[in-house]
C-alpha cells in the first residue's frame, strides 16, 4: 500500500489533499497532533466515512516527532474517543501500553500498528523490538533515520531476516532511507509514507504519491523486478530517475531506477551484491572514486579516469563512460566531417575529462581556459592540449591569431546554473558567430552563455543534449533494449 501522511493543520485541507491523491495512494495517515482544533473531536471522528481511502489514526508525540505536547492522560482519554469513528488502524507507540487501550480499539475493528521512532539513529535492538510486537499480535512499525549508507544496507538485511512477519512497516527516514520508501516492498513491508508535495511536513527523503506511484510504480515492485539506479552525494536533485523509469514504464520492463544517496562506495556494493542491483549511474562525487572497485574497464573509463556507468557482468562490475559519448552525439558529425578543428573548452572540472578527450580522440586542437589556470594546464599536458589564460586568449584573439579562431567552444564549469543564471563563465570571449557553443549546463536551458552566443548567430547545443543521449545509452547498456523513441 502507499499510505499519504495527511499534514495539514485542519480537517478540510486534508481532505482536499487526500481527494486530490485518491487514485495514487490506497490510505492515509490524520496526524491529529497537527491539527489547530484536535480538541474538537465530533468532526475528527466523522472523517474516516467522508475520506475517499482507509484512514490510519495517529496522534504523535512530540518526542516521536510529533506535536502533540500536552498530558498523555489527556491523549489516550481523547484516543478513546476517537475510536468511534471507522478508522480502519490506529499507530500506538510501543511504551503504550495502557489496559483498556487495545480491547477498546479492537471493540472498534480497529487495527493497532505498534511503531517506535528513532529521529537519530537505527537503533541496535532494531530487529528484536520487532519481533516481540510481531509476537503480541500487532503490526510493528520501525521508522528509523539512517546517516549513513551502511545503515541502509543493514535495514534491507534485517528485512530478509524478517521475512516471516507478513505484516509489518519499515521505514528509513531521512536522504538516505529513499531506497527503503521506493523498494519498500523488497523490505517486506506492507505501507510506504509519502507527503503531499508542498505541505509543510515534506522533510527531506520524502517522497510524494505522483513519485511513488507513477515515476518509481513502487506498489507493482516485487522480487522479480530488476533494480538499477544511481549513486551520488547528492543526488536527488538528478533526472536520470525520470529518464529511465519512463522508458521503463513505455516498454513494459520490469525494472526500477531508484536514487541511493551514497557516502562510501565499498557499503553500495556490498548492498548492490547482496540485492541483486544489476546496474548504476555513477554521478558527483564518485565517478573518480568507484575506479578501484571496478573488475572491468572499458577503453574510454582507462583513458578519461572517471566512470558515470557500472553494469553488473559475470560477477564483476564493470564501468563503462556514457558522457563521453553522449558529449559526442550532437556533434559527431562536425567532428568526423572536419567541421570542427579546433575547440574551446571552458573548465577544468571532473566533466573535462570526457570531453577533452572526446574532442583530441577526434585529432581536434583544444585549447583549455579555466578560473584555476594551474589545473587548465594539467589537463593541457595530459591530453595533448594547451592551456591558455583568460588574458593570453584575449590578447591572441584581438590581434587575429589563426590558433585561436574556435569552431567549437564547450563550457563545462558550473557557471550560469541555477539559482546564479545571469552569471557568464567567459564574458570577455566575443563569439565571430560562426562557431557552435555548446554548454553542458542543463538547467536552465538556454544559458547566458547560449544566449550570447545565439544572439552573434551561433549554432548552439544544449546541456539536455548530452544527458538524454548519456541517459539512453545507460539504458541501452543495462536493459539490452533501446530507449523509446517516443515517450
Ligand atoms: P569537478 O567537476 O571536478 O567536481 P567542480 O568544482 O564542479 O569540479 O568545477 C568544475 C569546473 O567549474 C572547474 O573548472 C572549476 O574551476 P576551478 O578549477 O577554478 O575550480 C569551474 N568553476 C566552478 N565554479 C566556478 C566559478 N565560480 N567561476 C569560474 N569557474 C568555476
Amino acid at each position: 500500500m502507499i499510505g499519504l501522511t495527511l499534514t495539514e493543520n485542519s480537517l478540510e485541507k486534508n481532505l482536499l489533499l487526500c481527494q486530490n491523491h485518491a487514485d495514487q495512494i490506497d490510505i492515509a495517515e490524520l496526524r491529529v497532533d497537527l491539527l489547530d482544533e484536535q480538541d474538537i473531536l465530533e468532526p475528527i471522528i466523522r472523517f474516516p466515512s467522508v475520506a475517499p481511502v482507509p484512514i490510519i489514526l495517529t496522534y504523535r508525540r512530540s518526542r516521536d516527532g510529533g506535536a502533540y505536547t500536552r498530558s498523555e492522560r489527556l491523549r489516550i482519554q481523547r484516543l478513546k474517543r476517537l475510536f468511534s469513528g471507522a478508522f480502519a488502524y490506529v499507530d500506538l507507540e510501543e511504551d503504550l501500553q495502557h489496559s483498556g487501550l487495545e480491547q477498546a480499539a479492537a471493540d472498534h475493528n480497529i487495527k493497532v500498528i505498534r511503531s517506535f521512532h528513532d529521529m537519530h539513529q537505527v537503533p541496535g535492538d532494531f530487529l528484536k523490538r520487532i519481533t516481540r510486537i510481531a509476537e503480541q499480535g500487532e503490526i510493528p512499525k520501525a521508522a528509523v533515520m539512517p546517516t549513513s549508507f551502511a545503515d541502509v544496507s543493514r535495514l534491507f538485511s534485517c528485512a530478509k531476516e524478517l521475512e516471516k512477519i507478513d505484516r509489518k512497516i519499515l521505514i528509513g527516514m531521512g536522504v538516505f532511507g529513499v531506497p527503503t520508501r521506493i523498494l519498500y516492498r523488497r523490505c517486506g513491508s506492507m505501507l510506504t509514507f509519502c507527503a503531499g508535495a508542498g505541505t509543510r511536513r515534506g522533510a527531506p527523503g520524502q517522497l510524494t504519491p505522483e513519485q511513488l506511484k507513477t515515476l518509481y510504480r513502487a506498489d507493482t515492485i516485487s522480487a522479480k523486478t530488476a533494480v538499477y539506479g544511481i549513486i551520488g552525494n547528492p543526488v536527488m536533485h538528478t533526472a536520470s530517475p525520470a529518464i529511465h523509469n519512463s522508458g521503463y514504464m513505455k516498454l513494459g520492463i520490469d525494472a526500477v531506477y531508484v536514487p541511493f544517496h551514497v557516502d562510501d562506495i565499498r557499503n553500495f556494493l556490498n548492498f548492490a551484491e547482496a540485492n541483486e542491483v544489476r546496474g548504476f549511474s555513477v554521478t558527483i562525487p564518485h565517478k573518480k572514486q568507484i575506479l578501484p572497485f571496478l573488475g572491468k574497464v572499458s577503453r574510454e573509463v582507462k583513458q578519461i579516469g572517471s566512470c558515470n556507468t557500472v553494469i553488473r557482468e559475470k560477477g564483476l562490475w564493470k564501468g563503462i563512460n556514457t558522457d563521453y559519448y553522449g558529449f559526442l552525439h550532437p556533434i559527431l558529425e562536425d567532428l568526423e566531417t572536419g567541421l570542427i578543428r579546433k575547440a574551446l573548452v571552458i573548465g577544468a572540472g571532473g566533466a573535462d575529462r570526457a570531453v577533452v578527450w572526446g574532442l583530441r580522440n577526434f585529432s581536434a586542437h583544444v585549447g583549455i581556459v579555466n578560473r584555476t589556470h594551474s589545473s587548465a594546464v594539467k589537463l593541457a599536458e595530459e591530453t595533448g592540449s594547451r592551456a591558455y589564460s583568460t588574458s593570453e586568449l584575449e590578447e591572441l584573439r584581438e590581434a587575429g591569431d589563426e590558433s585561436v579562431q574556435f569552431d567549437l567552444v564547450v563550457q563545462t564549469t558550473s557557471v550560469g546554473m541555477e539559482p546564479d543564471i545571469t552569471a557568464d563563465p567567459l564574458p570577455s570571449y566575443r563569439f565571430r558567430g560562426d562557431e557552435i557553443a555548446y554548454d553542458l549546463i542543463y538547467t536552465p536551458k538556454v544559458t547566458k552563455f547560449l544566449q550570447r552566443a545565439s544572439q552573434a548567430g551561433c549554432r548552439i547545443v544544449y546541456g539536455y543534449e548530452m544527458l538524454y543521449q548519456q541517459g539512453v545509452l545507460q539504458f541501452k547498456s543495462f536493459t539490452g533494449v533501446d530507449y523509446p523513441q517516443q515517450l
